[in-house]
């Protein structure tokens, strides 16, 4: 059986963040906004609350983490929002602000103290208990949080970066105004293009993915393969950054609903050990990940080959043709081929491999994955 969830409204627009009102106001009378640095900065935490105001929506400002969220921070936005007796949550910012805007609207109703509720959540999983309804408003094109049902938090105090998932915890509504995403800077727009990129080819190739993720992925994959590069080169090019955000979206209910593989299995320990943002570390183990994938996954890369106009259909080599695609992106974004640069060392491979074991992401890649599957790939990257 199929089980598909998707975002009920989705507002696509240059200065569509001026009507954000249109789905904020159905939603209640105080909204607590979870915003990032840049948000605050440029101006579009002010913008927002005025459009809010004008209609008869209160609004509370919720400084979003710095990095990725951490336990305490997302404590620290519970104990914000309920002291405002919020009624809906509005997340503007990456994918990190994005993450704690969920946490916040999604452990809201918990009942206990906020440090221990966000533990237990993540811990051992949260309670199905109902969410408020909260609004995403992504400014960057990579994670797809905005479309997804996770969060993903970290616990410095463990060294630990742990998911949760939650069927309540989807947004009401995304809003991508193309506008929000031209600050920023290329390396950004590279690793973060990437991520979004390797989340549209694995959903794709994925055990869970249904002809209806399928249409999903590869769409998500023709609109980022055309836009990414513009607006790395051009980051004002408007029509390239709604390509890349509606690209991120798409990827992003493509792998909720399908899953993910190999790439994010080991994204994270690798990310974690070398320092390395996690679009970026995406992208140096993506071609290495397809061609282990090779053997089980060649219809599906060759799909995306044709989807993207690479390859004629029943041309033999659409498969190794994207997988040169995705070489050269990297290339022309300054993504290196390898991890050697990133200090990775042999004795390093044994404990990366048994790290993406057990992650949820590697059980769903199409070719099952051993010990020595993880370690071969891995020492592709020296
Ligand atoms: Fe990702």
């Amino acid at each position: 059986m199929w089980f598909h969830s998707f975002i009920p409204k989705l507002q696509v627009g240059e200065d569509a963040l001026d009507t954000l009102d249109r789905l904020a106001c159905p939603l209640g009378p105080v909204a607590a906004l979870v915003v990032g640095r840049h948000a605050i900065a440029d101006g579009i935490a002010d913008r927002v609350r005025k459009n809010l105001q004008e209609a008869g929506v209160a609004s509370v400002i919720i400084q979003g983490p710095p990095g990725e969220p951490t336990l305490a921070e997302c404590a620290r936005g519970l104990v914000e929002a309920r002291a405002a007796s919020c009624s809906s949550v509005i997340a503007i910012g990456g994918g990190s602000v994005l993450d704690m805007g969920k946490c916040i609207a999604g452990l809201y109703y918990h009942t206990g103290d906020p440090g221990s509720v966000v533990e237990e959540a993540l811990y051992q999983s949260p309670r199905d208990v109902q969410a408020l309804p909260w609004i995403a408003v992504p400014t960057t094109a990579g994670t797809g949080s905005e479309a997804t049902h996770v969060s993903v938090l970290s616990d410095p105090d463990r060294g630990l970066k742990q998911s949760m998932r939650c069927d309540r915890w989807y947004a009401q509504a995304v809003l991508i105004d193309p506008k929000l995403y031209v600050t920023a800077p290329p390396h950004v727009t590279a690793a973060s293009g990437m991520d979004a990129l390797t989340q549209a080819i694995e959903s794709h190739v994925s055990v869970g993915a249904t002809p209806v993720t399928q249409a999903l992925s590869r769409e998500a994959t023709r609109l980022l393969s055309e836009s990414l590069i513009t607006a790395y080169h051009n980051g004002q090019d408007l029509t390239a950054r709604r390509d890349t955000a509606v690209g991120s979206f798409l990827a992003g209910l493509a792998l909720t609903n399908a899953r993910l593989g190999l790439v994010h299995g080991l994204a994270h320990p690798v990310g974690i050990r070398y320092g390395i943002p996690h679009g970026r570390a995406c992208a140096i183990l993506l071609p290495h990940v397809m061609r282990f994938n090779l053997e089980v996954a060649r219809q599906g890369y060759a799909e995306l080959a044709a989807a993207i106009g690479l390859t004629d259909e029943g041309d033999p080599r659409a498969a190794e043709s994207l997988i040169d695609f995705i070489e050269q992106l990297n290339e022309k974004m300054g993504i290196p081929a390898n991890l050697r640069d990133a200090g990775m060392i042999p004795e390093h491979i044994t404990e990366l491999a048994a790290a993406a074991l057990p992650s949820g992401s590697t059980r769903a890649n199409p070719r099952s994955v051993s010990q020595s599957d993880a370690e071969s790939v891995l020492a592709g990257l020296l």
